[in-house]
């Protein structure tokens, strides 16, 4: 596709072309069960996350004319549960003069009955010059979105380049402060602190401080809240290299854990980067409070500069579904919100104790599930679950204990994705007994290690009657109890 393609407007599509794709992506035999994913085209991150007017209010990232990142649109899906999400259409619409090359991330702060929704104007000029505006958009009572004309903040501020983008948002004595994904002259990444009265009219702070001088050439996507008595912030940043276990997939998502910062001198006194995911597919985190006052996060499960087998069927990506955080031993927990246990359907259980073979389950198996599984290593010097099993694919999870790694193994899942940084991934963890929550959707795992202790995401692309699961040990043995729930 030419830039001119990937610019277009809805309003600029060809006769027939939307449907034509339509038709495409509704045969493609990936699409998920309980994912949130675009009707066709591509879904990148979560935006305007918040809940309002008694319901939640998601926004991601959209392209409508294929598996591209090109024009990008706020679409609009809500829910009362977190778990069943209602297709309300597009919310921000691009096209004009401050974001005429894409409406892209940001967030939502409800406020004085509205809900207030921060992105960020994409723009280009006739020599293909980038020039970020934020921009702000206000949804009334009855979900109409108008956008403000003019922008909230008309350039980034001298030091930093045309990387500009992605402001979070928050509300804290009275006064409300905005993150921004930023990078300095020098090409390094960082974020920003702006600070308003009326949400209208932001000043610049400067930079959050952090330990980080160099540390990716651009931070995007950042994020920060309060958890217990600790400052959080998530950020994405861009060209970390690789290192033994950790930083593997092209761009990282991740967060620092320290004191909470005074955002009118903001110093961040944090411990070390952490990954928010041990998996393939993971990136552009946001959260939001329940009405409740947990802290929620979903994340993009996908990742840029990546291509993908849904790409042939003309769409790409969903979202992960909804993690609550909480903070244990410096570590910041995260499991499936509860409100899953409402995709239940059928159940089945299975125990075995496993002797360096592979038994294929016959009690349990499917292609869209939740299963938790009680490893309990006896002797076996590798244990695991063989899932989403065929004549010749299959994904392995497994515990080995002479590397003492949790390894989540792609390579025979199914068709290929087109990159190069691995099809293995490992959470290093010394244990005999392991918790294992897997969720399973047509072309997804999620999993959920000893409650949250670490999350392990993959997009994988099965045949759709690979849908065996098998328990194997190798060296000795294990015993497996699991339970299974059907999600369809
Ligand atoms: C992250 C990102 C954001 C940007 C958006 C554009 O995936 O690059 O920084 O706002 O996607 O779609």
């Amino acid at each position: 596709m030419t830039n001119a393609d990937k610019y277009r407007l809805l309003s600029d599509a060809a006769p027939d072309e939307l449907e034509n794709l339509s038709k495409r992506v509704n045969a493609s035999p990936w699409r998920q069960h309980y994912h949130v994913q675009p009707p066709i085209g591509l879904l990148n991150d979560p935006n305007g996350f918040g809940y309002f007017n008694g319901q939640y209010h998601l926004f991601y990232q959209w392209h409508p004319f294929g598996p591209v990142h090109g024009m990008k649109y706020w679409y609009h899906v809500t829910s009362t549960d977190l778990v069943h999400w209602e297709d309300m259409g597009i919310g921000i619409e691009p096209g004009d003069e401050y974001d005429s090359h894409g409406a892209y991330s940001g967030s939502a702060l409800a406020e004085d009955g509205k809900l207030y929704l921060f992105y960020t104007g994409n723009t280009r000029d006739k020599d293909w010059m980038r020039h970020p505006y934020q921009c702000l958009a206000v949804m009334d009572q009855d979900g109409n979105i108008t956008k403000q004309e003019t922008p909230i903040i008309d350039a980034p501020p001298p030091g930093y380049t045309a990387h500009f983008r992605d402001p979070k948002v928050w509300k804290a004595a009275d006064r409300f402060y905005a993150v921004l994904g930023a990078q300095r002259l020098n090409k390094t990444g960082c974020v920003l602190i702006y600070k308003s009265d009326d949400m209208h009219i932001w000043s610049f702070m400067g930079e959050l401080k952090t330990s980080f001088a160099d540390f990716g050439y651009m931070w995007e996507c950042p994020d920060y809240f309060e958890l217990g008595e600790k400052g959080v912030l998530l950020f994405c940043p861009q060209g970390l290299l690789a290192e033994k276990d950790r930083f593997e997939n092209i761009h990282q998502a991740g967060y620092l854990m320290g004191e909470p910062i005074n955002p009118e001198n903001p110093h961040f006194q944090h411990g070390n980067f952490m990954e928010l995911d041990r998996g393939f597919d993971f990136y552009a985190a946001q959260t939001t409070l329940s009405p409740d006052g947990k802290r929620i996060l979903i994340g993009w499960m996908g990742l840029p500069d990546t291509n993908y087998p849904t790409d042939m069927h003309g769409w790409a990506h969903c979202l992960t579904l909804p993690r609550e955080l909480s903070i244990k031993d410096g570590i910041l927990l995260q499991r499936p919100v509860k409100e899953v246990e409402l995709l239940r359907k059928e159940k089945y259980t299975a125990s075995h104790t496993v002797h360096n073979t592979k038994i294929q389950l016959a009690e349990i198996n499917g292609s869209s599930y939740e299963l938790f599984c009680e490893l309990c290593m006896d002797g076996a010097a590798k244990a695991g679950i063989s899932f989403r099993t065929g004549d010749t694919e299959e994904t392995l999870l497994y515990y080995d204990a002479v590397s003492k790694y949790v390894v989540l193994d792609r390579t025979r899942s199914g068709a290929a994705m087109k990159n190069d940084n691995g099809s293995i991934r490992r959470y290093a963890l010394d244990a005999r007994k392991i918790t294992l929550r897997l969720f399973v959707d047509q072309s997804s795992v999620e999993i959920f290690i000893n409650d949250g202790e670490a999350v392990m995401t993959a997009r994988i692309f099965p045949e759709n009657d690979s849908n065996g699961v098998a328990f194997f040990t190798e060296g000795g043995n294990a015993k497996f109890d699991a339970v299974q729930w059907l999600y369809q």
